[in-house]
């Protein structure tokens, strides 16, 4: 069961990799609200938050967070994100809040990657929690046909339109052995914008709480 108290207290302990004037990638969920929060208190001594999606830009401008294009802003110093499930190589399970995609360019535009969790995010292999995949409509079926050969089970998020006006496929029940080579093979296929498996490119930085893993 997740834990709002080491959400919260990830959240905080994230502000300690935040330097001076920085501009800050901002992941979702709700530890990264956690983590916004505190921002708020360092906003005269930041540029800004490049965000990684709607719900987190809304929380950001609230707080009067300056909130800028990934653009223009260039190569980012850190990016701060929760993630699902969290295996022992800091290889992650992302997209629970159907995010992904941002996230994915977010963190790839980023030196370093600090990832916000509860314990109850630790696993020794990936594949408990069902990998979401952000897919173009028109290849929902046919995505869900190539997860199914290669042993998913593919239930669509129906009703789920991302950021980017696409659809989600969860896939249930995977053996996941070799995330960096299902990664690298899933981004192969047509129709795929981005699989939530945060493998090629994981976290450089775990806060478990205010633990570092
Ligand atoms: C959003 O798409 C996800 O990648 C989130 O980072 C993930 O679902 C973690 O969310 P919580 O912090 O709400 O558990």
């Amino acid at each position: 069961m997740s834990n709002a108290n080491e959400k919260r207290q990830a959240g905080e302990a994230a502000i300690r990799y935040v330097e001076d004037g920085a501009i800050v990638g901002v992941g979702t969920g709700s530890t990264v609200a956690f983590f916004i929060e505190a921002l708020a208190d360092l906003k005269d001594r930041i540029q800004g938050a490049v965000s990684s999606s709607e719900q987190s830009t809304a929380q950001l401008k609230r707080l009067g967070i300056p909130v800028l294009d990934l653009n223009s802003a260039g190569p980012l110093t850190i990016y701060i994100d929760g993630a699902d499930e969290c295996d022992p190589h800091k290889r992650l399970i992302k997209g629970g809040g159907a995010a992904l995609t941002r996230e994915k360019i977010v963190a790839a535009a980023s030196e370093k990657f600090v990832c916000i969790i509860d314990s109850s995010k630790l696993v020794k292999l990936l594949g408990t929690f069902p990998v979401p995949i952000e897919v173009i409509p028109m290849a929902r079926s046919l995505i869900g046909r190539e997860i199914v050969k290669r042993g998913g089970q593919p239930v669509w998020r129906d009703g789920v339109v991302t950021d980017n006006g696409n659809w989600i496929i969860d896939v249930h029940n995977w053996q996941i052995t070799d995330p960096v080579a299902l990664e690298s093979e899933l981004n192969q296929l047509p129709g795929i914008v981005t699989v939530g498996l945060f493998a090629r490119r994981p976290a450089d930085v775990v806060l478990v709480g205010d633990r570092v893993l």
